[in-house]
């Protein structure tokens, strides 16, 4: 007893002392997350085209005919809009499954049939998760581990270990170069997990729907190690998603002008669980740890951008932190909506790798219809 622990608490004194020692070096590890993937790069023209899919609710009623024939719709979305938009990422942004209707057994083949139009076409992508991935028979890192397993170009991770709160494990960042061997990226897409639904197993309980404040402190110690290796937050220009929408876009809603807000706006947002932490009155505004880090850490951040309430498309600015807010565009046939809403996608075109010029940003249905096109810039929303 006695001899081995002596021997633990000189090994304790070691691993103390190697990270010090070696701070430069894991730094830098840190920093390029995706060793054996190719870099993500700006195109040699100097532009980069993002497309996001959001909540395409894969997996209802399997035991009706509409369920599955809902999925083939979703599908063929998918198919169409790859083909026609030739983007250089996709984001998933949260809801991919109704998880409620699925089984433990065979709940992951969903993620296979989502994933396969990515994967022929070699388009690389990453995924936040929503509340309906955390359910009885499905988590956020169930979705997440098995992405990775069967999506060779699937670049989601999991947040460092005591980072993202009770399932919540899905927060990560994505640099993006000018080219690939730059020293370091023009572009970092941050991805955040707002959690939500309910615990695994039968006696499953709520899970706080809000993004958790370790994550704040995770933004200020990764944008800190960004800058100490790549130089000053300003260089780069940023992007980042979530499935949710931060608690502060709420007020906005009576704000909107349809000249500066285009877009569908057929979904209130005054309804428990709308934006984060709205579920139970006890946790009101509980994302503030989160998002007043996130504004005030990540500069030169174009746009956030959440899915979750599927008949709203329009972006505003949030003036007291003074960043622009987007919604994404209700993909999947699955999840409740109105046809009349239509299912498309939002697409985010990047046409200068200068981290300050605007990115143009609209809304693309099925059918290849578009509109609620705007400039995120410096002038947008004023
Ligand atoms: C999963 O199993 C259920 C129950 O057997 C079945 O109804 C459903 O179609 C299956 N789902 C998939 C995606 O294979
Ligand atoms: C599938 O898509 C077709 C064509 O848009 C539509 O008519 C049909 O209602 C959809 N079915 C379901 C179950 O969503
Ligand atoms: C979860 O999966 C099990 C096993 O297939 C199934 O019996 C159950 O109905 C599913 N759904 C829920 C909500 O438990
Ligand atoms: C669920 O709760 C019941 C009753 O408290 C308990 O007997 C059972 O072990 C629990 N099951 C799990 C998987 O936690």
């Amino acid at each position: 007893m006695r001899l081995s622990s002596i021997a633990v608490s000189g090994l304790l004194h070691l691993v103390h002392a190697a990270p010090f020692l070696q701070r430069p070096l894991s730094r830098n590890l840190d920093l390029d997350p995706y060793g054996g993937k190719p870099r993500i790069t700006f195109r040699p023209d100097g532009t980069f085209k993002l497309t996001v899919f959001s909540d395409l609710h894969f997996g209802e009623n399997p035991w009706d005919d509409w369920g599955p024939e809902q999925d083939a719709n979703s599908t063929r979305v998918l198919k169409r809009v790859l083909g026609d938009e030739e983007p250089d990422y996709v984001v998933l942004n949260g809801d991919l499954i109704t998880g409620e209707n699925t089984f433990k057994e065979n709940v992951t083949s969903l993620i296979d049939e989502i994933v396969g139009p990515l994967n022929d076409v070699k388009v690389p992508f990453s995924s936040t998760h929503g509340n309906h991935d955390n359910q009885i028979n499905i988590t956020h890192l169930e979705e997440i581990l098995y992405e990775q397993k069967v999506a060779p170009l699937s670049y989601t991770r999991l947040a460092p270990r005591g980072v993202g709160g009770s399932e919540g494990p899905g927060n990560y960042w994505v640099p993006v170069y000018r080219h690939a061997t730059d020293d370091s990226p023009v572009l970092v897409l941050w991805f955040f997990d707002s959690r939500g639904g309910v615990s695994p197993n039968p006696n499953s309980t709520l899970v706080p729907d809000w993004v958790d404040a370790s994550v704040a402190t995770w933004i200020e110690s990764e944008t800190r190690a960004m800058e100490s290796a790549w130089g000053p937050t300003t260089k780069r220009a940023a992007l980042a998603f979530v499935h949710i929408p931060p608690y502060s876009i709420q007020v906005l809603q009576s704000t909107l002008d349809a000249k500066k807000n285009p877009g569908l706006n057929a979904d209130l947002l005054e309804g428990d669980g709308a934006v984060q932490a709205t579920y139970s009155s006890g946790t009101l505004g509980n994302d503030k740890p989160f998002w007043d880090s996130l504004t005030k850490n990540v500069k030169n951040l174009h746009a956030i951008i959440s899915g979750h309430d599927h008949g709203n498309e329009w972006c505003a600015r949030e003036p007291t932190k003074d960043v622009i807010f987007c919604f994404d565009k209700h993909s999947g046939y699955g999840g409740y909506g109105q046809p009349e809403w239509g299912y498309g996608v939002r697409n985010i075109h990047f046409t200068s790798p200068d981290p300050t010029h605007g990115v143009e940003t609209w809304i693309r249905l099925e059918e290849g219809e578009t509109r609620a096109r705007i400039m995120l810039d410096h002038a947008y929303g004023r």
